[in-house]
């Protein structure tokens, strides 16, 4: 089929790709002209494993350009994944999508024929049936319904696997306004997913909700095991990863998002958890689930920054190795290593920094407070006391030896456990697991 994508960003330029890699032909559209003109020359406006390789084996059938006219007359069915960033009152704003819709609008007004539009983007329940669909229909003179069809379709992907994650779904979620747009989203992506996930059909509001409720739920889950561990250091013998890995195999439960930690943090999972309990509150239902998850969620980096500055006991200086918000991505929105380095700059601690992909963005964001360290051996050999806040599989296969020095003990918090258990045995470093009871700061009391 012919699509077009409209915005290229984090979650477009894969999606535009994952369509032609499927046959599709796609033209993508996006109102920054450097990301246009990337994904025309054959390059990714994006980093993001596997997308450069895939635009290469299918540029074919990638086109890109500004001109919305060009694109909407060129395909059949448009998926818009624009901004919808956190409004004032803890919502989304649709700013970004009333201005496509407004553009795509006036390009359908030129054009003959059946078109289906489809919201990628998070939105606020309501959206797509109210504002979404109004603007819609007054740009285009057309109603939603007959000559136009109109679906929302949010995307379940974490950035760094967003490839694997569109291929190999668990499910496909559509909220449409008619059974002839689903059919058409439908169609797309039977060609689309490689395992034939199953396809959840709905009104858009249904949609709109599950969408939010399935980032809340597992929100809940991380802010349930990091309690966990938060419990466990002050438990003596206790180990979050015994509870929680016995917990898992209840299959009630399962294991997924059930890690004892840091914070969760990125662009989703907080401000869907914010806006979630802000919707319940708006239509006069409990918070209460939502709320508390966050404030444990925020508790988080308090928590971390308390057991940093104990280890530290006397020392100045501290390492804080990943700073991206997730391993595979440089994005560090809502990152705990980023804001652990901020902390305990204000704390006046000298603070030496590293990670993989996310030290550029990071430093734009810390600039002087810390140093940048473009090895992760070498931010070791400088610190006494190193954090390890994202779990890089690079940082798992340190060998022991860059953790070993002579006459003081480097002190290693790894938050995720990651280490090999070589380096425990290392004489000269201080192994600290968080989540057990040899863990820093720990107030551990036996049970009578
Ligand atoms: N990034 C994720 O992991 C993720 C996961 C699930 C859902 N989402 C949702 O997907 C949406 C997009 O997220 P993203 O991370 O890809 O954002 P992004 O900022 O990386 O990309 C958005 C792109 O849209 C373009 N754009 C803005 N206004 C436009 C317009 N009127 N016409 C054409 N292009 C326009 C921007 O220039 C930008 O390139 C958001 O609603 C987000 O909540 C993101």
């Amino acid at each position: 089929m012919n699509v077009s994508v409209i915005g290229l960003g984090k979650l477009g330029a894969p999606l535009a790709a994952v369509l032609a890699a499927k046959g599709h032909h796609v033209t993508g559209v996006d109102v920054n002209r450097d990301f246009v003109r990337l994904l025309a020359d054959g390059r990714a406006p994006v980093d993001e494993p596997g997308l450069q390789a895939l635009i290469d084996a299918h540029r074919a059938r990638i086109s890109a350009t500004t001109d919305f006219d060009a694109a909407i007359a060129a395909s059949e069915a448009s998926f818009v994944i624009v901004p919808t960033p956190s409004d004032t009152q803890g919502g989304f704003s649709n700013k970004y999508l009333l201005s496509a819709m407004n553009s795509i609008g006036q390009a359908l007004r030129k054009k003959t024929g059946y078109h289906v539009v489809t919201i990628t983007s998070t939105v606020m329940p309501g959206s797509t049936g109210g504002e979404i669909r109004r603007a819609l229909e007054a740009a285009s003179g057309r109603e939603v319904g007959k000559t136009l069809g109109l679906c929302y379709n949010p995307e379940f992907v974490a950035l760094g696997t967003v490839i694997r994650d569109m291929t190999y779904p668990d499910m496909i979620l559509i909220g449409e306004s008619d059974p002839r747009a689903g059919d058409v989203l439908e169609e797309i992506y039977r060609k689309v997913c490689a395992n034939n996930p199953p396809f959840q059909r709905m009104n858009w509001v249904n949609a709109e909700l599950t969408k939010i409720s399935v980032n809340t739920f597992v929100t809940t889950r991380i802010s349930y095991a990091n309690m966990l561990s938060d419990m466990c250091e002050r438990l003596a013998g206790a180990d979050v990863d015994v509870v929680t890995h016995a917990l898992g195999t209840d299959s009630r439960i399962g294991r997924k998002y059930l890690k004892g930690a840091l914070g969760y943090g990125g662009p989703c999972f907080p401000r869907d958890n914010v806006a979630f309990a802000h919707l319940a509150r708006s239509l006069g239902a409990r918070a209460d689930l939502a709320e508390a998850t966050d404030r444990l969620n925020r508790h988080q980096i308090d928590r971390l920054a308390a057991a940093v500055l104990g280890l530290l006991n006397g020392g100045s200086r501290v390492g804080v190795l990943g700073l991206s918000y997730k391993p595979d991505t440089a994005v560090i929105e809502e990152s705990q290593g980023v804001a652990l380095a901020a902390r305990l700059s204000e704390e006046r601690r000298e603070v030496y920094v590293h990670d993989p992909m996310a030290l550029p963005g990071a430093m734009a964001r810390l600039q002087d407070k810390v140093v940048p360290m473009s090895a992760a051996e070498e931010c070791l050999a400088m610190v006494d006391v190193a954090v390890i806040a994202t779990p890089w599989a690079q940082y798992a296969s340190l060998p022991a030896a860059v953790f070993a020095r002579n006459g003081t003990r480097l002190r290693v918090l790894d938050c995720w456990r990651i280490l090999s258990r070589d380096i425990a045995a290392v004489a000269d470093i201080h192994y600290i697991g968080s989540g057990r009871d040899d863990a820093p700061a720990k107030r551990v009391r036996a049970v009578s």
